[in-house]
């Protein structure tokens, strides 16, 4: 417990620029990739498929701050916004990626797999469901919202993840070893919010 307090004492003088920044490196690094040929023979199927795992794995780190907080008191709640939008970011590339590069801007086409397609359909709405969440993530919204409806509404997150996931787990057409990963490492974090586990595992308050 002290070892959380000196931690969290020394987090607060952390910025969040830093974050914003470092969870940009990925896709710069990925830019960089497609200029100098490193991303193999298909570098649009490879970019989406890099920059939709950075947007699940982002996702994925938002929803651990809670329970880490919770199982060790070391609080991360002040970079949580950032890993949040960062998640965004990747989704959205993710989505530019696939109109532009992989299906070309043919709307006849993008209808009818969006929805004939049951991954893309629950990619599209788990893209939908984050709008809301990135246009109310900033403190104007908390104050206009009210604390208690903006944090419902941001419960929207475990829906997001779920879908993000089962979404992967359609997409991949090899045996889904990591799909099914993330989809386990999803179920244990929202398990964790469950008030009857956070008593019996004994856990802090948010
Ligand atoms: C919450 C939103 C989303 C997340 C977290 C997400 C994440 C992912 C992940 C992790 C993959 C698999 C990467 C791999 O194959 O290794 C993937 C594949 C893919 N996603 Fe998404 N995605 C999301 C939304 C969307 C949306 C909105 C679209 C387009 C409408 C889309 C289109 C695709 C396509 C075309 C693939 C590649 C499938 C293939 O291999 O042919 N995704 N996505």
């Amino acid at each position: 417990m002290a070892f959380a307090q000196t931690l969290n004492g020394r987090l607060r003088r952390v910025p969040t620029w830093p974050v914003y920044l470092g969870l940009t490196l990925p896709f710069l690094w990925l830019v960089g990739q497609l200029f100098t040929g490193g991303l193999g023979v298909d570098p649009t199927k490879a970019l989406e498929h890099e920059i939709g795992l950075w947007g699940l794995r982002l996702i994925v780190a938002g929803l651990c701050i809670t329970p880490i907080r919770r199982i060790t008191g070391v609080s991360l709640l002040k970079y949580r916004r950032a890993v949040g939008l960062m998640a965004f970011f990747y989704v959205v590339l993710h989505l530019l990626v696939w109109l532009l590069l992989d299906i070309q801007l043919r709307w006849d086409e993008i209808w009818a797999d969006i929805l004939k397609r049951p991954y893309i359909t629950l990619g599209m709405i788990g893209f939908t469901l984050m709008i809301p969440l990135a246009l109310t993530s900033n403190a104007l919204s908390i104050r206009t919202l009210g604390a208690a409806a903006w944090g419902r509404l941001h419960r929207l997150t475990y829906a997001i993840a779920v879908l993000g996931a089962v979404h992967y787990l359609l997409a991949v057409k090899a045996f889904p070893r990591d799909p099914l990963i993330y989809l386990t490492l999803i179920g244990v974090l929202l398990a964790l919010r469950l008030p009857w586990i956070r008593r019996r595992l004994a856990l802090r308050p948010a």
